[in-house]
Order: structure tokens, then sequence, then C-alpha cells
């Protein structure tokens, strides 16, 4: 809670109370034409907290980053920000940001007067913008090259222009729309740590999208996973991964083995016996309250999984090896499913060495790691 929030405290708990999301979404949707492409959607945002929405291309990330912000309409619903409803409020009027999947720089003017542009057009009193556009480019680390052009820079240095663009107003929320996708892999690495550090000390809400799913899991507090317009799960990076509450979700965040059953009756935590075709019965927890069997999915993280020559657990024979260097990836047939292993290199060593491929192995695990689905 910071200050703002307090001195707002008390006469206006409605809006902008202690404890009031910065974002809040009330059965937002929206439709073009006959397409509904953002599924009716209720989703609270925390002030100063990284908040990513993750999803495959396609899938409304972009429609709902623009329902926020107001350069969309929603069909149906209610925006909330700093608890006030803005569904109709002209987006100039919004306390946001954004910075857009292909953003531009003006090319006529130097970094400096870039980063400032919005100030000026505020009408920020000079010296005040002058002092916030500079603190801007502080931030970001490219005070030394105030007074270039954007065609002098390389491409990451740019990147951070727009970055220092869209703080500089000091805006309650700020929203980045795959601010990163342009940069190559060890640049991307590096702006996601710069990034994160500039969300800790400026104390902005920021309101992220990507569809690398290793960036959202190492820069958020909090991930909503969408798939096909639907908002299929949100959640911490740990409990997105592993708590997966859906198949997609599992299968779209790292690795997963995602074998199909029939999920029982039962309540959310529940230990119970599947059975999976050519194998027989096996053990998992349910990952929801369940009122009639249905048709499920067993979700196996492969690092979950244990590869013994012999003892308990399902036999499969081992048809493929691969090595990594700190681990060694496994593929095996059991009954009618291939299962993915992965093994550190270390185990690997102590408890399969000189296994080759043909070989019968036994693949076990502990029930709670094993999640059945039923979406
Ligand atoms: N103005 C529009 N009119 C009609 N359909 C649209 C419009 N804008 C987006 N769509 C459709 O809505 C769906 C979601 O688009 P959106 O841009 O939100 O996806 P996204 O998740 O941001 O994808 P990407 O990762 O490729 O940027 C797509 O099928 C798209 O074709
Ligand atoms: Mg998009």
């Amino acid at each position: 809670m910071n200050t703002q929030t307090q001195r707002q405290g008390g006469a206006t708990l409605e809006a902008g109370g202690p404890g009031t999301p910065a974002v809040s979404l009330h059965g937002i949707t929206k439709t073009f034409g006959t397409n509904t492409v953002v599924q009716p959607l209720d989703l609270s945002i925390g002030e100063n907290e990284f908040f990513s929405i993750l999803g495959p291309s396609g899938c409304g990330k972009t429609t709902l980053m623009r329902m926020i912000t107001g350069f969309e309409t929603p069909t149906g619903g209610v925006v909330r920000l700093g608890g006030q409803d803005v569904t109709r409020v002209p987006t100039r009027n919004r306390d946001l940001n954004m910075l857009f999947q292909s953003y531009a720089l003006f090319p006529h003017l130097t970094v400096f007067e870039n980063v400032a542009f919005e100030l000026r057009v505020r009408k920020t009193p000079k010296a005040e913008a002058e002092r916030r556009a500079t603190e801007a480019l502080e931030l970001v680390k490219l005070g030394h090259l105030a007074e270039r052009k954007p065609d002098m820079l390389s491409g990451g240095q740019r990147q951070r222009v727009a970055l220092a663009r869209a703080v500089v107003s000091n805006p309650k929320v700020v929203l980045l729309d795959e601010p990163l996708g342009a940069l190559d892999q060890q640049l991307r690495k590096e702006m996601q740590i710069e990034l994160k550090r500039m969300q800790r000390e400026v104390g902005i809400t920021f309101i992220y999208v990507t569809h690398d799913q290793e960036e959202a899991l190492t820069m958020s507090d909090r991930i909503a996973v969408m798939s096909e317009g639907v908002v299929q799960q949100i959640d911490t990076p740990t409990a997105i991964y592993n708590q997966p509450g859906t198949r997609f979700v599992a299968g779209f965040i790292g690795s997963c083995n995602l074998i199909d059953v029939t999920a029982p009756a039962g309540a959310a935590g529940d230990r119970v016996s599947v059975e999976v075709a050519g194998v027989g019965p096996v053990e998992g927890v349910l990952a929801a309250d369940g009122d009639r069997a249905m048709p499920g999915t067993l979700l196996l993280r492969p690092e979950r999984l244990a590869l013994t020559r012999d003892g308990s657990g399902i036999p499969a024979r081992l048809e493929t090896m691969t090595f990594l260097g700190e681990e060694w990836h496994y593929t095996l047939r059991a009954g009618e499913s291939v299962w993915k292993v992965s093994v550190s290199s270390l185990d690997a060593e102590r408890e399969l060495a000189g296994v080759a491929e043909g070989a019968e192995l036994r693949l076990s695990w502990r029930p709670e790691d094993a999640r059945i689905v039923t979406r």
C-alpha cells in the first residue's frame, strides 16, 4: 500500500481504498462480428504487481490489454482502475501507459526528446519534464546517450528508450505487449532482469504480455494463462508449474506427460486410482472436486518420474535417450502411451549406468505428483 492509497483511504473506500486492486475486470468480454475473442473474464491485479498474460498467438492477449487501456471498447463488462469504473473513460484520461508490440520512436527527435515527449504534450513545466526525463533515462541506464538519435542506437538501446518513455509520466499502471519480442536471446535475458529491477524500483503495476513461458515464469508475481479467449488459470509461477489446473496449462508451461484417463468422482486432493490403457491401475490425486466420473488427464512432469532397473513401478521399454549435459531425457513406452522422463546426470550415472535403448525398466512416482484434471 502506498501513500496515495492511504490518503484515499476512509472517505472513498469504494474507489481507491486500501487494498483496492490497481486494475480489476468484471465480466469483460470482446466479440468481433460473431467471433468471441475474449470470453467473459473476472480478474484483479494488485498495486505494484508484476502480472503476466501468457498464451499462444491469437489467444486474445493484445485484445485484453487494449480493453484495459481503452483502445478497445469491451462488448460487455466493466473495467476498473484503482476502484473507479473507467469502462467509458477515454484512454488519455486513464492513469496508465502502454508499450506496444511494435513500438516506434520518433526518428527526428533525440533519445532525451523522445522520452520527454509525452510530458511536453501533457504540458508538464519544463524544469520538471527535464528532471523526470533525466531520471527515466538513468533508470534504463541510457543517460550517456541522451543526445543521440534513435537510428544511432542498438535494438536493445532503442527498447530501453521505449521503456523510459512508458514510465516517465509515472503512471499507476504500465502495460507491456511483448516488449522484448524483437530482441535476440542474449539481449532478451538481460532486458528481463532490467525490467524486473525497474518495476521494483518505480513501484508501478506492470501488466506484461508474452508467449514465452520461461519469461513469464522468471519475471512475474502472478501469471494468467490464456487459450482461445479463455483464461485457464491465474496463479503464481510455482503454482502454475506445480499445480496446473488444466491439460492446456500443463502442456503449455514446461514439459509434461499428458495421459488419458477416466477421472472418478471425488474431492480436490483425494488420492485415487485410475486405469491407464495397457498399463493397469495407477495412483494420483484429483486436482478439483467432481461429482461424477469424467474423461480426464493424468499430468506428470518428466522430472517427477523415477526410472529404475527393477523394483516396483510400471514396466516400460526405453525407446530413446538423449544427453543434455545437466540431465538426460528418456522416452519410454508403457502400455499405449509414450512417457517422457528427465533424470539429472548424477542420478543417471548412479542408477542407470550401462542402460541402452530397448531396455526394460520401471517407472514410478509419488501419487501426490500425479495430478488428474478433467479440463
Ligand atoms: N479488430 C479486429 N477485428 C477482428 N478480429 C480481430 C481484431 N483484433 C483482433 N482480432 C482477432 O482476435 C483474436 C485475438 O487477437 P489478439 O491480437 O488479441 O491475439 P494475441 O494473443 O495478442 O496474439 P499474438 O501473440 O499473435 O500477438 C485473433 O483471432 C484476431 O484475429
Ligand atoms: Mg498480441
